[in-house]
């Protein structure tokens, strides 16, 4: 079977794709059932798949236009050296959102929101769209049901991993997309019948409309396989975080850590990762009695002992 990489993309196709916010809400964010039947690709929780992604047909339309050129028009590819048709230029290889420079249409990458053993044959993933953008769009909308080629290799995690020990617990820290990997995670960690603790930190805007996966997680909770704790940020007056749930929860958390726990953070870095650090360092201070310069130490310890693991972007 040949290999499924960059320059070898296996073409799969949305089985499904739903959207999982509710009336009212202030974003949109899929749930996107991709077949990957036929490929051999072979991925384990945590992993996450290349994108590559095609421009919209609309925006394909106005480039030829502007270029007054024909979809037929050959053009050599200045990257590839290869021959290829305007349209297929236009259409695969230049980011067109980024006009006027032809940037590269560079591939995306999305965490795999499913585990093999659970799903086979599928990668489920979960995309919050963004309508300026490219690959979002391309997953989210323009892309037909079981019809347009989604062009995906995988992208391995090498340090975004669940531990070998199946007794050890799990601190799992993911609002918004950030979820994705943990639903992968869960899924595993039941077919494996882990017997190690399991607690997510969920956030998002709005409980009504955003709490992406709630029956997976609610049922989870009724049978004591997993400790939730959710931060809908704009339901009350004041925001509501997922380090602040951390923070509230101090004691506990704490336990878990010295009772060997490892902790995964995913979703945004610019601001979540660089709070829900300062918050674990915090708790390293109060529940640890540790100087500030010792809490830093004692985390990023966590770190290189690869307990204290991101996915971060
Ligand atoms: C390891 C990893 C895992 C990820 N997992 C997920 C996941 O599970 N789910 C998920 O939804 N995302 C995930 N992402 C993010 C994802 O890869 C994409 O970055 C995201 O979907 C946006 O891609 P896009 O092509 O739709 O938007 P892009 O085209 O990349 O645009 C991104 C933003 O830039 C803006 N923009 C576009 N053009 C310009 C311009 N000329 N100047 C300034 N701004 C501009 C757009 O408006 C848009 O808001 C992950 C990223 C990484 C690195
Ligand atoms: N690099 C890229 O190309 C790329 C592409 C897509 C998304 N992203 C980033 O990926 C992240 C995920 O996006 P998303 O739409 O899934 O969710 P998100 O924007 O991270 O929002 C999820 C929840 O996190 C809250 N939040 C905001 N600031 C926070 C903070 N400092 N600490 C903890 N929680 C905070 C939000 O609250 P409020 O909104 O109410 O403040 C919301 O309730 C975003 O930050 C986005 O910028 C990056």
């Amino acid at each position: 079977m040949a290999i499924i990489d960059k320059s070898n993309p296996f073409p799969a196709k949305i089985k499904e794709r739903s959207l999982l916010n509710k009336l009212g809400s202030t974003k949109q964010t899929y749930h996107i059932v991709l077949d990957i039947k036929g490929s051999g690709l072979s991925f384990k929780p945590g992993d996450s798949i290349a994108v590559i992604p095609q421009n919209d047909a609309v925006r394909v339309q106005e480039a030829l236009r502007t270029l007054n050129a024909n979809p037929e028009d050959p053009i050599v590819d200045p990257r590839s050296n290869q021959t290829m048709t305007m349209g297929d230029y236009l259409t695969y290889k230049v980011n067109l959102t980024r006009l006027p420079a032809f940037a590269p249409l560079l591939p995306r990458f999305y965490s795999v929101a499913s585990s093999a053993n659970a799903h086979p044959d599928e990668i489920h993933l979960l995309v919050g769209l963004l309508p300026d953008g490219v690959a979002s769009p391309f997953l989210c909308q323009t892309a037909q049901i079981n019809e347009t080629p989604v062009p995906i290799y995988l992208q391995p995690a090498h340090s975004f991993f669940l531990p070998q020990n199946l007794e050890t617990h799990i601190i799992m820290i993911g609002p918004g997309t950030g979820i994705a990997p943990f639903r992968a995670f869960m899924q595993e960690r039941l077919h494996t019948q882990s017997p190690g603790k399991n607690w997510l930190f969920f956030g998002e805007r709005n409980r009504a409309s955003d709490f992406f996966y709630e029956d997976f997680w609610t049922a989870l909770t009724v049978d004591n396989r997993l400790k939730l704790d959710l931060a809908f940020s704009r339901d009350q007056e004041e925001k509501l975080y997922v380090q602040h749930q951390m923070y509230q929860q101090s004691k506990e958390l704490w336990d878990w850590i010295q009772e060997g726990a490892h902790i995964y953070v995913c979703g945004d870095k610019e601001r979540m990762a660089k709070d829900v650090d300062a918050t674990l360092q915090k708790i390293a201070q109060e529940q640890g009695n540790l100087t500030p310069d010792d809490a830093r130490v004692f985390v990023r310890g966590l770190r290189t002992q690869k307990r204290y693991l991101l996915d971060v972007y």
